[in-house]
């Protein structure tokens, strides 16, 4: 087998740190293709717990590789930060840390023109993590980013940001009536990044490509979710950059033939940070149920995530764009002690049933949900080990999930922890 893809299935947040962790014992490496440090992946085990943001959540299992690939955006003051964090907790990251010399880099101006712009949008604003994702893909897009490469040269890089921050100081000025960047003192504190991060820089489209030919198993990690997509999600309230499974290829220089196992990780409810449609979305003590018990509370920026309903409409579809092969039901322990549960099988828009999940978000935000009803349980399952064990109504539960989608759950995750899954 030799690439296998996790995927968050809805709007991020799903558990993709736990089960990559957790999967990441049986491979040689573990490559992030997109995002940035807006994802926040945590890793639970024994007592311990840590966020990751933009290392791969391979970085505690010995022997594996992790590779941040071209299809990242770099905060190098944050991918640093981590690097130290991952250090002093005793790990080794020499050697074991690759990022790509094509990757886009993250710089001071791109976090001020997105803060900058979310303040102008005012009740539009898209509420995002503040890591200047968007602005850092847009400069990619436009040929005009800084790479990971031009921090080796500091003549390049000189030349590159000089002209970068000219233009941002015009637009943060003008458009924005905003403070301006100090060129210097900007260009000052990139210089010294050269020797820091040189070592981990290699070209891992190379590197991956040749594992390949050697027999070793890669596991790719999404951040954010498919519907966080930027051409497949809930636009324009998504992320900048493509979660879903043909990000993957392009993210990491891999052929797409050479994946063969498409995890999609399903929270057994929904949740979404920051703005934007979402049918299922709950405001009654069912909804603070979710919060409290399932601690959503963003891994990045600590805001209350929203929490609604499993939407099955929403995971179909997202069925569609990855084409799944196994599911991955996390958290179905945050449902326990509801009495009676929702799943949203149909979306309703003036009083018609839509045939498919509409890609206007002033349709969505119209929509009504249609619910099938289902018996809750009391029980804690937290630290149940087989589907036997379950009670029925959390065995239908994940039955009804499955069937609807058309595909197998592999794992049922019951708690934060490594040791609380079900691997059927
Ligand atoms: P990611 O971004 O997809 O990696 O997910 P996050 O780490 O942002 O959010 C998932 C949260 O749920 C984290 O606090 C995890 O420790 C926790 N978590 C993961 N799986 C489970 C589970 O099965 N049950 C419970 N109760 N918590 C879980
Ligand atoms: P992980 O990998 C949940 C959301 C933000 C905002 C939108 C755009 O931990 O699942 P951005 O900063 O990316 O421009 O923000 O996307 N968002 C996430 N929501 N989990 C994430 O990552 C997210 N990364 C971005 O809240 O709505
Ligand atoms: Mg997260």
């Amino acid at each position: 087998m030799p690439v296998s893809l996790v995927i968050g299935s809805q709007w991020g947040d799903e558990g993709k740190g736990k089960i990559v962790d957790l999967i990441s014992e049986d491979v040689d490496i573990v490559a992030r293709y997109q995002g940035g440090a807006n994802a926040g992946h945590t890793i639970c085990w024994d007592d311990k717990e840590f966020v990751l943001h933009l290392v791969p959540s391979g970085i505690f299992r010995d022997g594996v590789t992790c590779v941040i690939g071209n299809g990242v955006v770099i905060d190098p003051v944050a991918m640093m930060d981590e690097i130290r964090m991952i250090q002093e907790l005793g790990y080794d990251v020499d050697g074991r840390l690759l990022v790509s010399h094509n990757a886009h880099l993250i710089m001071p101006y791109h976090k001020r023109i997105e803060e900058a712009r979310e303040r102008a949008l005012e009740k539009g604003a898209i509420g995002t993590t503040g890591r200047g994702i968007g602005p850092a893909y847009v400069d990619k897009y436009s040929r005009i980013g800084v790479r990971v490469v031009d921090l080796l040269d500091r003549d390049v890089l000189r030349k590159k940001l000089t002209a970068s921050i000219e233009e941002k100081n015009a637009i943060l000025e003008l458009v924005y009536g905003a403070e301006k960047l100090d060129v210097e003192a900007i260009i000052d504190e990139y210089v010294e990044f050269d020797h820091l991060i040189d070592p981990y820089v290699t070209d891992t489209a190379h590197f991956l490509g040749t594992a390949l030919q050697n027999g070793k198993r890669i596991l790719a990690e999404g951040a954010q979710g498919a519907l966080l997509d930027i051409d497949h999600g809930t636009y324009p309230f998504v992320t900048s950059s493509h979660p879903t499974a043909g990000g993957c290829s392009t993210g990491l220089g891999i052929p797409p033939t050479a994946i063969d196992r498409v995890i999609g990780i399903v929270k057994a409810y929904c949740t979404r940070v920051g703005n934007g449609p979402f049918v299922t979305e709950l405001f009654d003590e069912y909804g603070e149920h979710l919060g409290r018990v399932g601690a959503e509370f963003g891994a990045t920026t600590g805001r209350p995530r929203r929490c609604g309903w499993l939407d099955l409409v929403a995971l179909n579809y997202s069925t569609m764009i990855n084409g799944f092969t196994e599911l991955a039901i996390t958290k179905l322990d945050v449902l326990s002690g509801i009495d009676e549960l929702k799943i949203c099988t149909g979306y309703k828009y003036r009083g018609r049933e839509l045939d498919r999940f509409p890609s206007e978000a002033h349709i969505l935000e119209e929509v009504e949900p249609v619910y099938e009803s289902f018996a809750g349980w009391e029980a804690d399952i937290s630290e149940v080990k087989t589907m036997a064990e379950l009670p029925g109504e959390a065995q239908s539960y994940v039955s009804f999930i499955e069937q609807e989608i058309g595909v197998s759950a592999s794992l049922v995750s019951t708690g934060p922890r490594r040791s609380q899954t079900i691997i059927r």
